[in-house]
């Protein structure tokens, strides 16, 4: 089986980590003011500057540690609420000690760690050691924001995100977990057709569904599945209702922590049910999910030998995204740092 050889260490995992793009909230989310989020163990603050970019630093000020999500926004930058120190959220760097008055020098070291943010699929991104990775984007969805689009709640899960993305496409659960909202089906799961387009697992399946379920997903559609190291997955659901699409993003908190994010897109011919339902209705697909891959155990999928469990068939999939995500983890720690002018995509928001 794949996962028996070595290919990348937990170091090198680490390493990819702090170098990917994971999202940290929704964009809708910062309407409320600045939000408090936690990426691989860090304390980070997101919010949206007066000029409606967004911006992501650390969460504590440069003076005595105050939290800053409880501060306000004040241009572009954010002031924290206890003595109100300002920090520009691009570089990080204090801009106003007020107790010493706009023309005083603010003092040397004032300055706290900002993150480059960028908002697709409804999510802000963010990146801890930016430089070495493009985001990761599918090109074939370059108009979903101009596309009639939703996302759900965010799932706060017990697991590591390996478990999330491999929860997502495991179809031999569908016939267990998800009787209430997919229907009766077989549970004998065919020989899965599953490719690899560099470090994209590609998995296309019919899937057919009956007892009532076919308004939601159709009587007959084609699921095709683009999986992307870390945690990113893009569901295409094409039938004669049209094309829509779900995208699975997860967070990982900590070691054992997730957040999963999905949004749900229907190009223009679309014809199936309205975003808003799709949304309600997969929002209560996870639901059905939450409790079981939050208690799995080991936590996170292991990508090291088998961790005293074994596989079939149907895991076949599985067994690929792990060695993708292997190889991507082992090539993004190697990597030098390229030229900026060698990263196209735009890292601010
Ligand atoms: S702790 Fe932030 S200004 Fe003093
Ligand atoms: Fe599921």
């Amino acid at each position: 089986m794949s996962g028996d050889r070595l290919i990348a260490t937990e170091e090198d995992v680490d390493l990819a980590y702090r170098r990917a793009w994971f999202p940290v909230t929704r964009s809708q989310d910062l309407a409320g003011g600045p939000q408090q989020v936690k990426l691989l163990g860090q304390e980070l603050v997101a919010y949206r500057a007066e000029d409606r970019s967004v911006r992501v630093t650390r969460n504590r000020c440069a003076h005595r540690g105050a939290y800053l999500h409880t501060g306000k926004v004040v241009g572009g930058d954010i002031q924290c609420p206890y003595h109100g120190w300002r920090f520009n959220g691009l570089d990080g760097k204090c801009t106003l000690v007020p107790s010493s008055g706009p023309d005083k020098p603010v003092p040397p070291g004032a300055v706290i760690d900002a993150f480059p943010a960028i908002e697709r699929f409804g999510l802000v991104w963010t990146c801890l050691d930016p430089g070495y990775q493009e985001f990761p984007d599918f090109d074939f969805l370059a108009d979903w924001e101009n596309w009639a689009n939703g996302n759900g709640d965010p799932i706060p899960v017990g697991c590591g995100i390996r478990h999330t993305v491999e929860n997502f496409r495991d179809v031999a659960h569908f016939a267990f977990v998800h009787v209430r909202t997919m229907g009766e089906m077989d549970p004998l799961v065919e020989p899965l057709t599953v490719s690899r387009e560099g470090y994209t697992m590609v998995m296309e399946r019919g899937y057919n569904v009956a007892g009532g379920f076919e308004e939601i997903w159709h009587d007959s559609m084609v699921f095709t599945y683009y999986v992307r190291p870390p945690a990113l997955i893009c569901l295409k659901m094409e039938g004669d209702e049209g094309i829509r699409y779900t995208v699975h993003a997860a967070q990982p908190v900590d070691d054992t922590r997730s957040i999963i994010y999905f949004a749900t897109a229907a190009t223009p011919s679309w014809t199936g049910v309205p975003i808003a339902e799709a949304v309600r209705h997969e929002h209560i697909i996870y639901s059905e999910d939450t409790p079981i891959i939050s208690q799995l155990e080991p936590r996170e999928a292991p990508l090291f030998g088998t961790a005293g469990l074994v596989h079939s068939p149907a895991d076949k999939f599985t067994l690929g995204y792990r060695r993708a995500f292997a190889e991507w983890a082992r090539d993004l720690a190697a990597a030098g740092k390229p030229e900026p002018s060698e990263l196209t995509s735009a890292t601010t928001g």
